[in-house]
């Protein structure tokens, strides 16, 4: 690393040490070893303190660094912006802002308002508190409840984890808040039914019908669902799920809340997941990839229809949406987002992820012939999983600890990928690849014959 020796390095390995608390980190392990220090970034790969190359086979541990490392032109628009203005409260409006926003609409028939936050989580939770406060306006506080699936994830706060499908996730942290409520997942390689393809879709969509007829259709307010299912194991929903889950929703005057954290800005092959499936949200909520981890950002954005509901009413003092977020107001955000989305667009990024996320599928198809550990393998664009099982006729899970001397093997080896962890009890066994979408055929290759070598290493 230029201009660091040694010596430094070290400091800085014993400051993190010291000093440092990891997410999502148990930290014994760092009493007989040194964490992992990222140092640099370029393109599709990071080193490490030590000087070890890796690729970067996630985008930065967790799908955000969709244009890959080293922008310069973002750092630039960054910090253009800066020195302009870093920051005003949100209450006001900001030129990157305004033609963030401006871009991002033009790409979005249907939805018309921005609102910014700074992470998924704080956008997701915009959402929900619009749901209740249009519950309490239009409906008496009645139509309140919002409906989320099983091994969906939404943030990390207590609102969002009682929104969470990933129940390990949430122990030890209740209790959570009142009015959320679970619908059955949709991944048909662990069936629920006895049925397949687009049976199995429209039957899992009539399943969320039956918790809306239990709950009662007059309590229930919004549907928060990901488009892919990302952390709960890359579940591509089947065919006939989203058009049923649409109707459903417009049928019982449901919010249909899609929360793009992961799929949202390329990460499928569409600017948006919703997209290859012809929704009408009305709330969608973005930020991993908005500026692919130049700066933090949130966006909830919604419609028109919404926002007139916040408006309508001048007279009423209390008739807006009463809430800010401080860094909601940074200017680094939307500058970050705007040099963003040209290079997807400039560079050509969607048939890029299109086009490597159909080789990194059959790269894995390849994988499941030669290794029985791998019972199934899906995804959508740059976004793929394969769940590895001790037994295929029995689908069987293998362990979480074989799952991560996989991850392990690969990381010796020169790949980061990626792998449920501690999300949902009994099947934290895929294995996630999620690459920057400038990634070519052979970044492709290197990840997966990765991947080929450490199955043979762990499974044989
Ligand atoms: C689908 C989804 N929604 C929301 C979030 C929360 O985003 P953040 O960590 O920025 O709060 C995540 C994070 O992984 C996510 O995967």
């Amino acid at each position: 690393m230029d201009g660091f020796s040694d010596n430094d390095i070290r400091k800085v390995i014993e400051a993190d040490k010291a000093h440092v608390w990891h997410h999502l980190t148990q930290h014994k392990a760092f009493e007989t070893a040194d964490p992992r220090i990222i140092v640099e970034g370029k393109g599709m790969r990071v080193w490490d303190a030590t000087g070890k190359e890796y690729i970067d086979a996630v985008s930065g541990a967790v799908w955000t660094v969709n244009v890959g490392y080293g922008r310069e032109s973002i750092a630039k628009a960054i910090a253009d912006q800066l020195v302009k203005l870093n920051y005003f409260a949100g209450a006001a409006g900001s030129i990157p802002g305004a033609i963030f926003a401006d871009k991002l609409i033009a790409k979005m028939p249907g939805l018309s308002r921005v609102y910014y936050a700074n992470s998924g989580s704080e956008a997701n939770e915009k959402a929900f508190k619009m749901v209740r406060q249009i519950a309490h306006k239009r409906y008496d506080g009645k139509k309140h409840k919002i409906l989320y699936r099983d091994r969906d994830y939404h943030g990390s706060s207590i609102g969002t984890m009682a929104a969470g499908g990933q129940n390990e996730r949430n122990i030890g942290y209740g209790p959570f808040p009142e009015g959320f409520v679970r619908v059955p997942h949709c991944l048909e390689y662990r069936a629920q039914w006895d049925l397949s393809g687009e049976e199995y879709g429209v039957r899992a969509a009539e399943a969320i019908e039956a918790v809306i007829l239990h709950e009662g259709p007059d309590t229930v307010g919004a549907l928060c669902l990901e488009p892919v299912t990302a952390g709960g194991g890359v579940i591509v929903p089947p065919e006939g799920y989203w058009p049923r889950v649409q109707e459903i929703c417009d049928r019982y005057d449901i919010l249909l809340h899609i929360d793009e954290v992961v799929c949202g800005m390329g990460r499928t092959g569409t600017w948006f997941g919703y997209e290859h499936y012809g929704l009408r949200p009305d709330f969608v909520t973005l930020a991993k990839g908005v500026a692919s981890g130049y700066a933090a950002i949130g966006v909830m954005v919604t419609t028109e229809q919404v926002f007139d509901m916040f408006k309508d009413d001048a007279s009423d003092p209390m008739n807006y949406f009463r809430d800010i977020s401080t860094f909601g107001g940074c200017t680094a955000g939307p500058a970050a987002a705007i040099e963003n989305m040209r290079i997807i667009e400039d560079e050509g990024l969607l048939d890029n992820c299109t086009a490597m996320g159909a080789r990194g599928l059959a790269n894995l198809e390849a994988l499941m012939e030669k290794h029985k550990v791998v019972g199934d393998v899906r995804g959508k664009g740059l976004f793929l999983g394969a769940e590895l099982v001790a037994d295929r006729a029995t689908k069987e899970p293998v362990s979480e600890k074989e799952v991560g001397a996989v991850v392990a093997e690969c990381a010796a080896q020169g790949a980061i990928i990626g792998s449920m962890n501690r999300s949902v009890p009994g099947v934290n066994n895929v294995l996630c690849l999620a690459p920057a979408l400038i990634a070519t055929p052979d970044d492709i290759d290197q990840i997966t014959d990765t991947m080929d070598r450490a199955l043979t290493k762990v499974f044989g």
